[in-house]
């Protein structure tokens, strides 16, 4: 058990990201109802997810985490679901074939309904009310009524999120994710851009070698690896009433777990680490994720790696590099120097997004692809470079057809954005985009397990 730590212990220390409840007896009652609900992830599920990024942490692995900005109750719907799945599904073949590494699949899904934000109000002529901070908490029309916090929410977003979970397990572990189904889950939009060609090449050969695996007599009846996959949940731990609610003892370890989301992360407004967010997940003991912008300083890095993982514990924390394409290069080198020093267990991942967010002239909130691309690359060269995994990406993405993110292969441009442009928040990559992301990665990857390999037959034959 953590020393001096409960589950509400977050209470007593700042939260700058804090939503006032303009009816406190009605939150209370609602955080005492969820508290009775069952739990939406296994404590089990989420020491397993931590193994599996104990091998990403050991360099054997890659971590592929993706979803929604934000989750919303309008876009709740199977298709929307079954894509975003299934585009994750492509990248991860993309990954494991393309760049020989086994991936470990998270989901932004299943919970990522509350938003961080810069400004606490929202200003519209002479109105000024509170900003829209994600369906968990408020509703994105601007009038007084709907944006008024509202603890009913986090009830249907603990629905949505029980249901959203129901349909994954099922495309993971019910025939939708078997490997022989690869040219299947390709989708008409992509198929026709330049990647979906590159997309096709590679299913080819795979279905190639699961031909001869199946000659050999491996198929999906004698290898469940075949057929079904394992696919994880995660979600920005913000509003953390929720998330008190929904923390429990796990009975075989009599440990605390978050039973909300398997892996949980703190955003880059909320990482101060005398601040609330910190405190409640210090306490819990599923694998956290930690964004670290470009203000990020080594010392407070390694003061919250000490309060977050004072174990030392491979796959317990992922730091999470969010650091805009032009500062990477200056700022990540100092971070993963004084954590390997240090001798400290992480796994290192990029999150080529919110460092690369910008405004269009008419005020349209994007991100240029290839801003997105160069962050990425400068993350796997930098991390190369100082002999450390590149162990992951954390990506805003949808599976569906939208134009929120200028470039890729199908290129947006600024006149086209207003075409599909449905996200509640961030923009995110579509389909095409975060395919063509994938086989970036996959040939890093490839590389760097070549080299890995070279280095030890010299080691080997000297
Ligand atoms: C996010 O992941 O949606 C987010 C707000 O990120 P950050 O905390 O890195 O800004
Ligand atoms: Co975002």
């Amino acid at each position: 058990m953590t020393k001096n730590w409960s589950p509400d212990s977050w209470k007593n220390k700042p939260d700058p990201q804090r939503t006032d409840y303009p009816d406190a007896k009605a939150l209370d009652a609602t955080v005492e109802r969820l508290r009775n609900y069952p739990p939406l992830v296994f404590a089990g599920e989420a020491r397993r997810l931590k193994a599996h990024l104990a091998k990403v942490a050991a360099g054997e692995a890659f971590l592929l985490q993706g979803g929604d900005c934000a989750e919303s109750f309008a876009e709740f719907h199977p298709n929307n679901i079954r894509d975003t799945f299934r585009v994750m599904l492509q990248m991860a073949v993309i990954l494991t074939f393309g760049g020989v590494t086994p991936v470990v699949k998270v989901g932004r899904m299943a919970g990522q309904f509350a938003k961080p934000r810069s400004e606490a109000i929202e200003k519209q002529g002479d109105v000024t009310l509170p900003s829209y901070k994600g369906d968990i908490i408020n509703h994105i029309d601007f009038d007084a009524k709907g944006r008024a916090p509202d603890p009913e929410r986090m009830v249907q977003a603990y629905n949505q999120s029980a249901a959203t979970l129901n349909l994954l397990r099922a495309f993971a572990q019910g025939g939708y994710a078997d490997l022989h189904k690869v040219h299947q889950w390709t989708l008409n939009f992509v198929d026709k851009s330049p990647v979906g060609e590159r997309y096709r090449d590679l299913a080819g050969r795979l279905d190639e070698a699961l031909s001869f695996m199946g000659a050999c007599g491996l198929t999906s009846d004698t290898v469940p690896q075949l057929r079904e996959t394992e696919f994880f949940t995660s979600h920005e731990a913000l509003l953390l009433p929720y998330e008190q609610a929904l923390t429990r003892v796990d009975s075989t370890s009599g440990d605390w777990y978050d039973v909300s989301a398997h892996m949980l992360w703190i955003g880059d407004r909320t990482r101060d680490p005398a601040g609330a967010h910190v405190e409640f997940l210090r306490g819990v003991k599923n694998p956290l994720g930690l964004k670290c912008g470009p203000s990020m300083q080594t010392d407070d890095l390694i003061k919250l790696i000490d309060i977050l993982n004072p174990a030392n514990e491979a796959g317990r924390l992922t730091l999470i590099v969010r650091m805009g394409s032009d500062k990477v290069v200056e700022k990540l080198p100092t971070l993963l120097r004084a954590v390997k020093k240090e001798g400290r267990n992480v796994v290192w991942a990029s999150d080529p997004m919110h460092g690369n967010t910008v405004k269009t002239a008419s005020g349209i909130k994007t991100r240029p692809f290839d801003r997105i691309m160069s962050e990425a690359k400068s993350f796997f060269t930098v991390c190369q470079a100082e002999g450390v995994h590149p162990g992951g990406v954390h990506l805003e993405l949808t599976g569906r057809d939208v134009t929120e993110c200028l470039g890729g292969s199908i290129a947006i441009s600024e006149s086209n954005l207003g075409d599909r442009y449905d996200t509640h928040c961030d923009p995110r990559l579509n389909a095409s985009q975060g395919i063509e992301l994938a086989f970036l990665f996959a040939e890093f990857l490839k590389v760097q397990r070549s080299a890995a390999k070279d280095k030890l037959f010299i080691e080997r034959s000297a």
